[in-house]
């Protein structure tokens, strides 16, 4: 925006408009000019505002279909239509007024409209609009409603094909649901009448500017450096790790975070439908699925993906999420020769993940016993780390899993950390620890092999989340596991 305040104008003056319509007059009196006042008046409250709902059509079909960009040609050529709008209608504004009608056009034909603010926000993490009077953000992990509000539906549609008119994607009453990106990275996803009922629908999810490294998770809370230094000595001795959790719960940023800890001579393929993961070692293909047509030309799927980077040699594959047939061919990947890789799936629980990946690999159709999958589950994942978004809305590791084998028709899982909560503080934050349940993972000998010796203690401790080094205070026995508690877990 600050972009708009340099783009040169003429001083916006004189000469009547001949045929003003009623808003055009409505708009003239409202600014009370006279055409030839020397100095531009200012325009506050609901006068600019009907200003503001008065020149923007008109700027845009003087646009004449231009998509605009932020670029300065753009920009200049936005100012450019305004003046003489501006000029024809006799307005003249003073110089704050105008910069603000030019912030104002940019948000709404360059930008986002009303949301552009709420999207420059680093300090909100979602916006989410339902309809046009109603529009929530997410910040600091608490959904609140905005002060911000479209005029009406048409407005809201508009700025959603702002979104994907530049990705050759569209939405209308035929194709009511569209997910696009913004420029930025942000993932989008929009869904218009007759599908929403209540009116057209917005969902962003903002893409942070920086990632959160793994230090900035234990400076949340979300994990203590004990956590760390374990998944970490599991990343590097080539487990199979499977991030599990909620929507938004932190997976694909724990996946980011566990990810950075894979030795920088690897090859890594990263597979995702849309990039977020971003991977600081060098030796790195990034893969991105295609949505393709309606009908379903040009589309590539997350599976065709994973089958493909199978013969691209890779050491590690880490898939953004499994959520359809994919997740055959990544066990099978995790099970030939591809250990060491990671993904995440959408599940409320460790035993929830093992289920979902049951369903999903039905999904790919092949047929297969349940026993069979289970048995690929089973040998393929070594590893659930459970994420959760808890109800203070903060983001947690709140189990740490082993998935040890088969027996009978059973998946065994033994958990080796647990969150238990112990209360809410007085500043309504979660208070809790991270357990060990006192049982060495069966793939301990597999990390000593790669040089991590970890003794037999750091499963018996007890950890606080963020008071790093600081561990073993709290007596066991008190609070709520999100676990399934302690001993063999069967499952
Ligand atoms: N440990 C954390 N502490 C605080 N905020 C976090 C943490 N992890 C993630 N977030 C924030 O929570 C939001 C969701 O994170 P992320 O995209 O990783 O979740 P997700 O589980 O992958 O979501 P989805 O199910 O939609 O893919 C983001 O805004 C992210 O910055
Ligand atoms: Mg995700």
């Amino acid at each position: 925006m600050e972009a708009m305040r340099g783009v040169s104008t003429d001083t916006v003056a004189v000469g009547a408009a001949p045929g003003l319509s009623g808003m055009e007059s409505a708009a003239r009196r409202a600014v009370g000019v006279t055409p030839t006042q020397p100095r531009g008046v200012a325009l506050g409250g609901e006068d600019f505002a009907r200003l503001c709902r008065w020149i923007v059509p008109r700027v845009e079909s003087a646009l004449n279909g231009v998509v605009l960009t932020r670029s300065p040609e753009h920009l200049q050529l936005l100012a450019d239509k305004t003046v003489a709008i501006c000029r024809q209608a006799g307005l003249n504004l003073d110089s704050d007024t105008w910069a603000a009608l030019l912030e104002h056009l940019q948000a709404e034909l360059v930008g986002y409209g009303p949301i552009e603010p709420l999207l420059e926000d680093d300090t909100i993490t979602e916006v989410m609009v339902n309809g046009p009077n109603d529009v929530y953000i997410e910040r600091g992990g608490k959904i609140v409603r905005a002060d911000v509000r479209f005029r009406d539906d048409e407005h809201v549609i508009r700025i959603i094909q702002r979104i994907v008119a530049p990705l050759g994607r569209r939405i209308d009453r035929h194709h009511p649901m569209v997910d696009a990106r913004l420029p930025d990275g942000s993932r989008v996803n929009a869904i218009i009448p007759p599908c929403a009922i209540d009116g057209p629908s917005i969902t962003i999810r903002k893409f942070g500017k920086k990632k959160f490294t793994a230090e900035d998770l234990i400076r949340f809370g979300s994990v203590t450096p004990e956590m760390i230094e374990f998944l970490k000595a599991c990343v590097n001795s080539r487990l199979n790790i499977v991030v599990s959790g909620g929507t938004g719960s932190g997976k694909t940023t724990l996946l980011n975070v566990l990810s950075s800890f894979i030795p920088n001579d690897e090859r890594i393929v990263t597979i995702e439908d849309s990039a977020e993961l971003r991977l600081h070692q060098t030796h790195v293909v990034r893969l991105e699925s295609v949505p393709g047509e309606e009908d379903g030309t040009g589309r590539v799927t997350i599976r065709d993906l994973v089958r493909n980077a199978l013969r691209m040699r890779p050491d590690r594959i880490v898939v953004g999420e499994c959520r359809g047939g994919e997740a055959l061919d990544m066990l099978q990947a995790m099970n030939t020769g591809h250990d060491g890789s990671l993904t995440t799936v959408h599940a409320n629980s460790p035993r929830d993940a093992i289920a979902r990946l049951e369903t999903l690999v039905l999904m790919a159709g092949m047929d297969l016993p349940v026993r069979a999958i289970r048995q690929q589950i089973a040998s393929a994942v070594d590893l659930i780390v459970q994420q959760a978004r808890l109800r203070d809305g903060s983001r947690k590791v709140v189990q740490i899993t082993e998935v040890q084998g088969m027996e009978g028709d059973t998946v065994i899982m033994q958990d080796v950390f647990v969150f238990h909560e112990l209360g809410i503080g007085e500043d309504g934050k979660v208070i809790g620890v991270m357990r060990g349940t006192g049982i060495r993972p069966k793939f301990t000998p597999k990390l000593e092999a790669a040089g991590h010796k970890l003794g037999p203690e750091i499963f018996q401790a007890e950890y606080r989340y963020g008071t790093p080094a600081e561990s073993s205070a709290a007596p066991k026995g008190s609070g709520n596991g999100h676990g399934s508690g302690n001993g063999n877990g069967r499952h």
